[in-house]
Order: structure tokens, then C-alpha cells, then sequence
């Protein structure tokens, strides 16, 4: 991801963002008498028409239960299931399908984790270590923990610009460190961590690797065995598929240790009162029926991405980072967080003498779709003193209109503000 953040490639001339715009019905409305102008995508991306009509033709046409049935839509249902699999794998470049496992979303997938590899392998006195700029659902699972069975938790620091400390994180590492949990890009502060150097470095220590993806995984090329992760987990709602869905890669002789994480149907071989043998992974990890539709619907998210080419996507974002800076630079009073050299894809900032929720609420009176607060970051709030900052987070569909509506909005409401 370091490179591609600092790639000078530019992209080609088959991205047209108008034609992008015009596959996504959400943004094509007026929000309080205004177009809508939608930069809270680090918290939800709009969908792709083409998402919207494989999650309807699957109730209109193919809807029902996986791996259970012998009739026709059962088949074509599996079917389906199982191909989004090859095309998670290949999206991530894992090594094969049977290490995807399909979850509910980032947050479980690190729950997952927690609760399977790091509850059954590490024991009282071992160290997890997470940086200090990590979502809530990076740093709770790691504490529930430390309560159940006596981990500790060890924060990475960062410094003012947002960077992770990466000196600083090898001091860290010692005979205890059993466990690394980092994001690859912060989602309060567009901080790219050099991930694969903490990588590195947590395996020469002898600790596994986890990498929250949530965010980085629509806006760079992520390849897991050039990672060489332990662990990759992602959201799809964050990459123009559904809610309620996301992955967890596993290398597979960690996933094959691992014992299940819940129990119920599909996760076994055979169940009986003296006795119940588990499925093999993927499945051992999948009990009950799953996001069927999401799971679908996640494939197609991920072909309309790799059709546009996450290259190109990069480049655009860029691009749109820098002349955001730069235009929300000139607002009187108006700091940026997260002044990492490293960036993508989120402008954080504040305005001295407005609160951040009084400023979202008159953007959104203007059509302008930010998000205010503490990002589930409340620690890398603390650290830079703020107990709420605004954001605007990008997507391959904004343009530098949609920067200069979000600078002319601010405008507007700092001045009725002050
Ligand atoms: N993690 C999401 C965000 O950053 C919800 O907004």
C-alpha cells in the first residue's frame, strides 16, 4: 500500500467520473433542496447499480438457503456463494478460497481472532500490540482479553502528524509480544501505516500479524501473500457492497488450529451427544446461514472496483487528496488532523471556535454529507487533545466539485457560526 499511495501513475483516460456518477443511484439526489455531495465514505460507500441488481435478482430469482439443498435455487444459490468466495481470494490474492472466511464485517473478524487464535493460543503475561490511532473494534476485543485471560495490551505510539512511530514499535517488541493487530489505514487521521515493515518486524519477533483493512482495501491494491499477513480482515459496505458483510483471510495453518468460533449448523462434520467432529475451514467458521445476499452482492462490489482498477482509483483519490488540503487550508481557523506524509482518501479537520457537530448539521443543511465526532477512535482523539473533529472521507466517484461545494459549505456555516 506504501507504494501505491506515493505512486505518481497517473490514471488512465477510460476513468470518466461522470459515467462512474451515473452507475450510483444514491448520488443522484437532492438532499435539502441541494445535489448531494457525499464524503462520509470511510463510515459507508454508495452502491453501484450493478451491486443493486445482483443482491434483486437474487431475491427475484435465486433466493435460498446454501450448502443444504438439493433443488434447483439451493444450487444456483450455493453456487453463487461459493464463486464470490474465488472472487474475494483473488481480490486479495490469498492463496486459496478455503481461507476466506465470510463474516459480518471487520468487527467480527477481529472478534473472531480474538475470541478463536488469541483466546486459545496466548496466555496471562503474553503482549498484543495495537498503535494508538486504532478503531474501537481494534483495541475492545484486545481488552475483553486482558479481562478473560490476562493479555496485555501495549499502544504504539504515533506522533503529532498522525504517523506510526515505526522506531518506537520495534523497541516495543520483545520475547512477550505474541500478537500485532494494526490498521493499514486509519480511519480518523488517512494515516497509511507502513504495514508491511510492522509485518516484518512482528514475525522476526516471532508475533502474528493481524491488519484491519477496513479502510484501506477500496482505496489500494491489497495482496496478502506480499504482506505475508497472519490475518486480513475488511468490510464490504466500505467497498461499495452491502452491510453486514466482510472476510477474514487466515493463513491456513492458523485457520486449521484455530477452534470454531460459534457453534451451530454448516460448521460441522458430525454432531452427536457423545460427541460433535467440525467442517473443514472455510466452513468450520461459518455457522448458521450467512449473508447469502451480501456475500453476492460483495463479489459484484469488488468486479465493479477491479473493473475500474484500483490503480486508477488510487491515482483519482490522489489527486482529489491534495487539491482538498490545499482548498480547506484556506478557510480562516481551519486546521487539518492527520498531516501524515503517508495519507489517503480522509481530510479530518477543525475550525477554531466551531464545534464540530454544529458544523456537520449546517453541511447537511446545505447538502453536504460529512461525518462529526470521535471516529471509534476515541484514544486518537485524546492524543490530539479533541473530544470531536470533522471528516470528509473520498471515493473514486467525488470530484474537485465536490471539494470546492464542501469548502463553500463551510464557509457558509462558519460564518453563521461565529
Ligand atoms: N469505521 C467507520 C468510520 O470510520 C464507521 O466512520
Amino acid at each position: 500500500m506504501n507504494q501505491v499511495a506515493t505512486n505518481t501513475q497517473k490514471h488512465s483516460p477510460v476513468f470518466d467520473i461522470n459515467a462512474i456518477r451515473a452507475d450510483f443511484p444514491a448520488l443522484q439526489q437532492q438532499v435539502s433542496g441541494h445535489d448531494l455531495v457525499y464524503l462520509d465514505n470511510g463510515a459507508s460507500t454508495q452502491k453501484p447499480q450493478a451491486v443493486i441488481d445482483t443482491i434483486k435478482q437474487y431475491y427475484e430469482r435465486d433466493n435460498s438457503n446454501i450448502h443444504r439443498g438439493i433443488h434447483t435455487l439451493s444450487q444456483r444459490a450455493t453456487d453463487q456463494f461459493e464463486a464470490a468466495r474465488v472472487t474475494v481470494q483473488q481480490f486479495i490474492n490469498a492463496p486459496s478460497d478455503a481461507q476466506i472466511i465470510f463474516t459480518a464485517g471487520t468487527t467480527e473478524s477481529i472478534n473472531l481472532v480474538a475470541q478463536s487464535y488469541v483466546r486459545s493460543f496466548l496466555k496471562a503475561g503474553d503482549e498484543v500490540i495495537v498503535s494508538m490511532m486504532e478503531h474501537h473494534s481494534n483495541i475492545v476485543p484486545w481488552q475483553i482479553l486482558e479481562q478473560q485471560i490476562g493479555i496485555k495490551l501495549v499502544v504504539a505510539p504515533i506522533n503529532e502528524q498522525g504517523e506510526f512511530l515505526f522506531d518506537e514499535f520495534k523497541a516495543l517488541l520483545n520475547e512477550n509480544t505474541k500478537f500485532v493487530s494494526i490498521t493499514q489505514l486509519s480511519n480518523a487521521l488517512g494515516t497509511i501505516t507502513p504495514i508491511k515493515d510492522i509485518i516484518d518486524a512482528a514475525h522476526a519477533a516471532g508475533a502474528k500479524v493481524m491488519v484491519d483493512g477496513a479502510q484501506a482495501i477500496a482505496h489500494a491494491e491489497v495482496d496478502v501473500q506480499a504482506l505475508d499477513c497472519d490475518f486480513y480482515a475488511f468490510s464490504g459496505h466500505k467497498i461499495f457492497a452491502p452491510t453486514g458483510v466482510g472476510v477474514l483471510y487466515g493463513k491456513r495453518e492458523l485457520l486449521d488450529a484455530m477452534p470454531p468460533y460459534q457453534g451451530g449448523g454448516d460448521m460441522i462434520k458430525e454432531v452427536s451427544f457423545s460427541g460433535t467432529t467440525y467442517n473443514e475451514v472455510p466452513h468450520k467458521f461459518e455457522a448458521g446461514t450467512p449473508n447469502i445476499a451480501g456475500v453476492i452482492g460483495l463479489a459484484a462490489g469488488l468486479n465493479y472496483v477491479s473493473n475500474i482498477g484500483i490503480a486508477n482509483i488510487a491515482a483519482h483519490e490522489q489527486e482529489l487528496l491534495q487539491y482538498g488540503t490545499e482548498k480547506l487550508l484556506e478557510i480562516d481557523g481551519l486546521h487539518i488532523v492527520g498531516t501524515a506524509a503517508n495519507k489517503a482518501s480522509i481530510l479530518s479537520f477543525k475550525i477554531d471556535g466551531v464545534h464540530a457537530s454544529d458544523l456537520g448539521t449546517l453541511l447537511d443543511h446545505q447538502g453536504v454529507a460529512i461525518r462529526v465526532g470521535h471516529h471509534c477512535a476515541m484514544p486518537v482523539m485524546h492524543f490530539f487533545g479533541l473530544d470531536a473533529i470533522a471528516r470528509a472521507s473520498l471515493a473514486f466517484y467525488n470530484s474537485k466539485q465536490d471539494i470546492d461545494a464542501l469548502v463553500a459549505a463551510i464557509k457558509k456555516a462558519v460564518a453563521m457560526l461565529k
